[in-house]
């Protein structure tokens, strides 16, 4: 992968490249697409990602199919495919790990603790093997965006990141490859997530709602109104590029991110949704 990735380069060829654990959806299809229109040489990895799942998480029961995955990136103009072995990647004697301190301590970072080490070791190092120019990621996991965005930033990475807006179902529901684990009805009220973010973007915009604590009191209403299988784990109401907490909305600049994950059944989504204010 590294001979191909330099001879792209030395030919003065632009690499985009989108990462993926996999089980391909249509939100990974636009990031694909977009790195297509973008690039010259597009690469998509594929590797379910040990690292950044906790053991009581679902690194096992994760859903996998390179076939299917092939042909998606196939007809969604990929070059390359990278599939690497996890062994390939974490030899026994694997040791290193990279952190980003602060921003991953919030958010999902609170219920996940490894998860982000995960996240940012596998994507340097995939970065290292795939040498692109343009890295290409979904605001559905704003906050990994928001973390390997200050990881290309601290380690002076020369990678543009790109982030592309979440790809939904007509219902709203966000798409994601943890979605097969859901029924049809479950699928249905899920989308009640996204329709409470958007009353909450409402409330703040239009009727001026700015005490975040009485904004995510509505929005998790709301949820438990329109959804009633649905646990809430978190809303939070947090600046868009330090994610840190915004208390009260009033005279705050800047972009809003309202973010959430909620569990149905044994499934956990995240969703979230941002604005201007
Ligand atoms: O967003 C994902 O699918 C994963 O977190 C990523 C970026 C491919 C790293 O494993």
């Amino acid at each position: 992968m590294q001979d191909i990735s330099e001879f792209s380069r030395r030919t003065g060829k632009k690499i985009g490249f989108v990462p993926t654990m996999g089980y391909l959806h249509e939100g990974h299809c636009a990031l694909m697409i977009k790195a297509r229109d973008e690039s010259d040489i597009v690469i998509t990895s594929i590797f379910v990602n040990p690292a950044q799942f906790s053991p009581n998480e679902d690194y096992n029961d994760y859903p996998r199919d390179f076939l299917r995955d092939y042909h998606i990136c196939k007809s969604c103009g990929v070059d390359y495919v990278f599939y690497p072995d996890t062994k390939e990647i974490y030899p026994n004697d694997y040791y290193t790990y990279v952190n980003v301190n602060a921003l991953t301590e919030t958010l999902e970072g609170k219920y996940r603790p490894e998860h982000f080490k995960g996240v940012t070791t596998i994507v340097l190092k995939l970065f290292n093997i795939i040498k692109p120019h343009f890295a290409y990621f979904g605001q559905k996991d704003a906050q990994q965006a928001a973390v390997i965005r200050k990881m290309i930033k601290d380690l002076n990475l020369d990678i543009k990141l790109k982030v592309s807006e979440t790809v939904r179902e007509v219902n709203g529901l966000a798409k994601s490859s943890r979605n097969t684990y859901l029924t049809a009805e479950q699928k249905e009220e899920a989308s009640a997530l996204y329709k409470a973010l958007n009353e909450g973007k409402r409330l703040v915009l239009k009727e001026k709602m700015y005490d975040t604590k009485e904004l995510k009191k509505e929005i998790k209403k709301f949820i438990e109104t329109n959804s009633p299988d649905s646990s809430l784990q978190y809303i939070a109401v947090t600046d868009n590029n330090n994610l840190e907490k915004i208390s009260n909305l009033k005279d705050y600049k800047g972009g809003v991110l309202i973010s959430l994950a909620a569990y149905y059944g044994k499934t956990r989504l995240i969703d979230n949704i941002l604005f201007e204010k």
